[in-house]
C-alpha cells in the first residue's frame, strides 16, 4: 500500500527569493483550514542553522508549522545543506551528491494519512543536483503537477514564459500560476499580469499582495479539481 498523500503538487518559481515559501504556507494554511490534512515537504534545502536537532532550514520550519499535526522536521526536509550556495555546490564540498535515485528513496517514506502535499522546489525549474541532473527530473520521475509562482518584478516575463516552456517540453501538468506581489511593488503591475494572463496556458490561480494572503482563488484548493 502506497504511503504517499493521494495529492502531490510541486510548486517552483521563476527564480529564487519570488515567494515560493510564502505561497506554499499560504496554500498549507488554506488547505487545512478547509479540513484537508495538508503537509509540505521541501526535498532539498541549502541555507541552514546548526541547532541541537541538526540543521534546520526556515523553509522547512515554515513548512512544518503549517503541515496539519506539526510533523517531525526530517518529514519535511531530508536533504539539507549549512551554507546558503547551490546545493549541488554545497554537496560537493562535503564529499556528497544529491541524485535522483537518492530523493525518488526519500520520496518512498514519507507519513502516511495525508490528503495533500505541496512540494517546495529549490530556486527555480532547472536546478541542478548534480553536474547532470536537475531537479525537474526528479519531478517529471514522480509525474507531479506543477503550480508556477512568478515573482512579479522587472525580468518575470521572460522567466515566466521559459519556464512555462520548459515545463511543458518535460511533459508536466501545469495547474496554474500565482502572481506573488513582492515587497517592492512591480511598476506597471497590471499590464505586465495582464501579459502573462494572456501569454501563458495555464489558470491565473491568484494574486499574492505584499503582506496579505489571498485573493488566491478556491477552485485550486478543492481536491477534486487538482
Ligand atoms: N507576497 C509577499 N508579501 C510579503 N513578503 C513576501 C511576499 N512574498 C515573498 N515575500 C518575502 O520575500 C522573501 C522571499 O520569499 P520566499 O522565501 O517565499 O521566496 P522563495 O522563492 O521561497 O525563495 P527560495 O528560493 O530561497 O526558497 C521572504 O522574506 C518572504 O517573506
Ligand atoms: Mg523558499
Amino acid at each position: 500500500m502506497s504511503q504517499r498523500p493521494t495529492k502531490s503538487i510541486f510548486v517552483t518559481g521563476t527564480d529564487t527569493d519570488v515567494g515560493k515559501t510564502y505561497v506554499c504556507n499560504l496554500l498549507l494554511q488554506q488547505l487545512n483550514q478547509q479540513g484537508q490534512r495538508a503537509i509540505g515537504y521541501k526535498p532539498i534545502a541549502a541555507g541552514a542553522q546548526l541547532t541541537q536537532s541538526g540543521l534546520r532550514n526556515d523553509d522547512a520550519l515554515i513548512l512544518q508549522r503549517a503541515s496539519a499535526g506539526e510533523p517531525a522536521y526530517d518529514v519535511i526536509n531530508p536533504i539539507c545543506y549549512e551554507a546558503a550556495i547551490a546545493p549541488h555546490i554545497a554537496a560537493k564540498i562535503q564529499g556528497e551528491q544529491i541524485t535522483t535515485a537518492q530523493l525518488n528513496h526519500w520520496w518512498q517514506g514519507r507519513l502516511a494519512g495525508y490528503d495533500i502535499e505541496i512540494v517546495e522546489g529549490a530556486g527555480g525549474w532547472r536546478l541542478p543536483i548534480n553536474d547532470k541532473q536537475w531537479l525537474s527530473e526528479f519531478v517529471v520521475s514522480q509525474q507531479l503537477d506543477v503550480i508556477l509562482v512568478v515573482g512579479m518584478k522587472l525580468g518575470c516575463l521572460n522567466h515566466a514564459l521559459l519556464t512555462v516552456e520548459a515545463i511543458k517540453n518535460d511533459g508536466l501538468n501545469i495547474i496554474g500560476w500565482v502572481a506573488n506581489q513582492l515587497a517592492q511593488p512591480m511598476s506597471h503591475y497590471q499590464t505586465n499580469l495582464d501579459y502573462l494572463i494572456d501569454q501563458i496556458e495555464a489558470p491565473l490561480l491568484g494574486e499574492v499582495t505584499t503582506n496579505q494572503v489571498v485573493t488566491l482563488q478556491h477552485p485550486v484548493f478543492d481536491l477534486s479539481l487538482i
